[in-house]
Order: structure tokens, then C-alpha cells, then sequence
């Protein structure tokens, strides 16, 4: 009963994400300027080179439900649900991440150190040539590892060539690393004028001084920090350091990580939460990020589990189960960098 309500659920997504596809290769100029939020096109709105131009924007990003995108500050749409790619072999990763398109999932996320990034590129092509999705609708997420830092503009260079892309639409730096991250930054920062990356960001970054520090020595603003993030590690005190920046935060280990998993779906505050919902513990932690304003990128080899989690806009968490969910957190993280 739950995998049928699971397909119904992927079906209206899907349907859902065509119709506003078809929307936006449509839509008149008039339109546009109707619905400038909440349309799923990942062209930037008119204040994207404004915000380019001026680090310090006051913007707090606007997740939308119904949609299931934000507007960064770069000014591009976001999807707020996608599929991650750690520990994923080439295969599986290829395999995932067509099936997350498939299925209407248009977020990927993977990174130079997971070795991927060719297997990303080989399925977003299959999904592009059996008339899934345009490329226009995908918004790809890589990272820049810590030991290309160096050499930059080179690693950007590498990732689209291993991608099959001639535009990445989030590259970030991998981790926090003061002696040359800023340099790689500003790499990053060229390459957005050159047309190469349109949003970029940050992740691993963990307090709001480091934070400030790379902040505070670039130009364009982090659209996005990417940090481990669940209900036993909230990143509270980011997130609200990050709004005065427009920035979002974005959850790593959603579920708590491969090999973790069971000690969150397990919680008895979700199982009870997933019962009264009749979802499963998955959809429900995913469903809290969502609703607590985290872009969540789960990591899955399953199509049957990719399908699951995309299938989280047919309800709503109450405020008193979004209390009870953020009640968990104890600020203990799972992994150990
Ligand atoms: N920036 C960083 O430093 C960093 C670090 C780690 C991860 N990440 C990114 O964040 C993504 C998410 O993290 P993650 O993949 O490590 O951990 P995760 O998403 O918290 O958990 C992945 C685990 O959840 C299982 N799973 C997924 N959906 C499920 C479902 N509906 N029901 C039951 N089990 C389910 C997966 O197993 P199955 O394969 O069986 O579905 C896998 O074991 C990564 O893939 C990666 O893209 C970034």
C-alpha cells in the first residue's frame, strides 16, 4: 500500500515538475514578471548580477513548497530535494542518478573526490537524449577538492570535462582550509565571469568566524554551505548566521549517513511521526529539512529509495511535529571532520 501511494506520489511530482516545465518554455514575458519565484527555470532573475556585484545582500532565501525550489542569491532556482552520490561506484552512481531524473528529481549533487563525476555526467546525458529533462532543468552540484586548491582554475576546467558540461550550476569548496581556500575561491569567483559556474558556495565551513573569514576576503557571496546536517545535528547556530548573507544551508548526511541510518529512522519521536502519517521514517526527516529551510541531497544506490524521498510534497508536518523533530537535536555530529 505504501510503495502505491509512493508511485501515485512520483507520478503527480513528476507530472508536476513537467507542467512547470512546459511552463517555463512557454511562458510569456508577461507571465515571467507574474511569477518571478516560483517558476522551476534555472535562468537568473534580474537582480542575479546586483547580487554578483554586492556581497553583503540582505536577502533571506525563500524556500518554496510548492514548487520544492529556493532562490539563491546568485539570483538561479534551486531545487530543495535531489540526489547525493558519496560512496556510490560508477555504476550505481550512473544508475542512481538517472533514476532520480527519471523520477522527476532534478537536483544532483557529487565531487571530484567521490570519483563520479564522469558516471553523473553519462546519465544526465541518457535522461537529456530519451527526452527526460533539458539540461537547462538539471542543476548540477560539484565540489572542488581540498588538494586542488592550487590549482583551481584547472580543477574547474577538469570537473566540466568530466561532467560532459559547458556550465556547472553550484561549484563549492570542499572544506574549510585557511591557507589557500581563498585563492581557490576567487578561482571560483573568475569562473562565474567566464561563464563556466553560475552559483558557488561553500561547505564543512563551521563557524560563523570561518565562515566570515572567506566572507570577508571575496567578492561574490557563498550562495550555499553545504554541512552535515540532521535531526541530532541541526546546524542551528549556521543557519541563522547565514541569513544576514542570503545564504542556504544545505544538509549532508540527511538521514544520518550510510551505515547510520537506522539510529534516526529508528528515533521513536519519528517512527511515531511516520506512523501518524502513514510514510515511511525516511520521508519524514526529509520532510522535517524541508520544512526547517535545509536543501537536502540524500544519498541512494535504490531507485525504489530515490523514488521515496522525492515523494515528500503530498504533506505537511505539523508545527507541533516540527517542534517535536527539532526537539532532538543534541548537536552531535556522525562523522568526524
Ligand atoms: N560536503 C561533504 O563533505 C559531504 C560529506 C558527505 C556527504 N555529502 C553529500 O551528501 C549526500 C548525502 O549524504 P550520504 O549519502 O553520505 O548520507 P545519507 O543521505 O544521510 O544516507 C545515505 C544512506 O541512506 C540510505 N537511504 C537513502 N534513502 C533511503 C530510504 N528511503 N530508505 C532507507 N534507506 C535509505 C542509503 O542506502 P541505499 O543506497 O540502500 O538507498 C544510504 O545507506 C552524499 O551522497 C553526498 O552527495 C557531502
Amino acid at each position: 500500500m505504501k510503495k502505491l501511494t509512493v508511485i501515485v506520489t512520483a507520478l503527480a511530482l513528476l507530472l508536476s515538475f513537467t507542467a512547470c516545465s512546459a511552463l517555463e518554455g512557454n511562458q510569456s514575458s508577461q507571465e515571467q514578471t507574474s511569477q518571478p519565484e516560483t517558476s522551476l527555470s534555472s535562468t537568473p532573475d534580474t537582480s542575479a548580477e546586483d547580487s554578483m556585484q554586492e556581497p553583503s545582500n540582505n536577502e533571506t532565501a525563500q524556500f518554496n513548497l510548492e514548487t520544492g525550489t529556493v532562490l539563491l542569491n546568485s539570483g538561479y532556482e534551486m531545487p530543495i530535494i535531489g540526489l547525493g552520490t558519496f560512496q556510490l561506484s560508477d555504476s550505481e552512481c550512473e544508475n542512481s542518478v538517472y533514476h532520480a531524473l527519471l523520477y522527476g528529481g532534478r537536483l544532483i549533487d557529487t565531487a571530484r573526490i567521490y570519483g563520479n563525476e564522469e558516471a553523473v555526467g553519462r546519465a544526465i546525458q541518457r535522461a537529456i537524449d530519451e527526452g527526460i529533462c533539458t539540461r537547462e532543468e538539471i542543476f548540477v552540484t560539484t565540489k572542488m577538492w581540498t588538494a586542488d586548491y592550487d590549482n583551481a582554475d584547472a580543477a574547474i576546467d577538469a570537473s566540466l570535462e568530466r561532467l560532459g558540461l559547458d556550465y556547472i550550476d553550484l561549484m563549492i569548496l570542499h572544506h574549510s582550509q585557511p591557507e589557500n581556500d581563498v585563492e581557490a575561491y576567487q578561482a571560483m569567483e573568475r569562473a562565474v565571469e567566464d561563464g563556466k559556474l553560475r552559483s558557488i558556495g561553500l561547505s564543512n565551513y563551521y563557524t560563523p568566524e570561518d565562515f566570515d573569514r572567506l566572507v570577508n576576503a571575496t567578492t561574490i557571496t557563498p550562495a550555499l554551505l553545504q554541512n552535515e546536517t540532521h535531526l541530532y545535528h541541526q546546524s542551528t547556530q549556521m543557519k541563522e548566521h547565514l541569513e544576514q548573507y542570503g545564504t542556504v544551508l544545505e544538509s549532508w548526511f540527511p538521514l544520518g549517513g550510510r551505515g547510520q541510518t537506522q539510529i534516526l529512522f529508528n528515533d521513536e519521536t519519528v517512527v511515531s511521526i511516520a506512523e501518524a502519517h502513514d510514510k515511511t521514517s525516511a520521508q519524514i526527516i526529509l520532510r522535517w529539512h524541508l520544512q526547517a529551510g535545509n536543501i537536502a541531497i540524500p544519498g541512494s544506490s535504490n531507485p525504489d529509495h530515490i523514488l521515496e524521498n522525492l515523494s515528500v510534497f503530498d504533506f505537511e508536518l505539523s508545527q507541533e511535529e516540527m517542534d517535536r523533530l527539532t526537539a532532538l537535536d543534541r548537536n552531535e555530529r556522525f562523522a568526524d571532520y
